[in-house]
């Protein structure tokens, strides 16, 4: 039994379309997505079985490895339900604090933008909670694991490595960015957000 699964898609590979064809969307889950499970599991499973006395070289090299493709499979796992077909309205306490924080939606979004526009090669542009203030953040993260504040709780993703967008977008990273922005899925992100604050 594998520690880690790719898991079902919350929708159809061409439930996006047409700004996410279905060939994009069915190559990134299940080729890219399974590839970080799939060298999650051997990561881990070679650190199960590491022989006494092993070089810490190679025992830091496997944790490097199982820390790349573990957060590349959490945050696609975060990724498809970042986003929905027909993706729910911004209501309650999230919309109060998108107001209060950043003015209003148009002024996430920017922010949200220029977080994307700015990761240098691949990342992800992401929103999340504060873990000391339980504020509202906009930031990325570089690869899969750098730029990251311990603790912090993400609520919503954007995938900017370009196996995301290329076959359609080609250059135009901010195309693709602004049509995932259009379908950000509110009510999860809100539950999310509210699951944040009563830990
Ligand atoms: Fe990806």
């Amino acid at each position: 039994m594998p520690r880690y699964e790719l898991p079902a898609l919350p929708y159809a590979y061409d439930a996006l379309e047409p700004w996410c064809p279905a060939e994009t969307l069915e190559l990134h889950h299940s080729k890219h997505h399974a590839a970080y499970v799939k060298g999650a599991n051997t990561s881990a499973d070679a650190l199960a079985n590491l022989p006494e006395g092993e070089d810490p070289h190679r025992v830091q090299g496997l944790r490097s490895a199982l820390t790349f493709n573990l957060a590349g499979h959490v945050l696609h796992s975060l990724f498809w339900e970042s986003m929905a077909p027909e993706p729910a309205k911004p209501s309650g306490d999230l919309e109060t604090a998108v107001t209060n924080q950043f003015g209003g939606h148009k002024q996430l979004n920017d922010q949200l933008t220029a977080a994307c526009m700015g990761v240098h090669g691949s990342g992800w542009g992401v929103l999340s909670v504060d873990p000391c203030t339980g504020q509202l953040e906009v930031g990325a993260f570089e690869d899969h694991h750098h730029l990251i504040v311990p603790g912090v709780k993400a609520l919503a993703v954007i995938d900017v490595w370009e196996h995301a967008y290329y076959l359609s977008y080609r250059n135009d990273r901010e195309g693709w960015v602004t049509k995932v922005l259009e379908h950000l899925d509110w009510a999860g992100i809100s539950n999310r957000y509210t699951a944040s604050a009563n830990r």
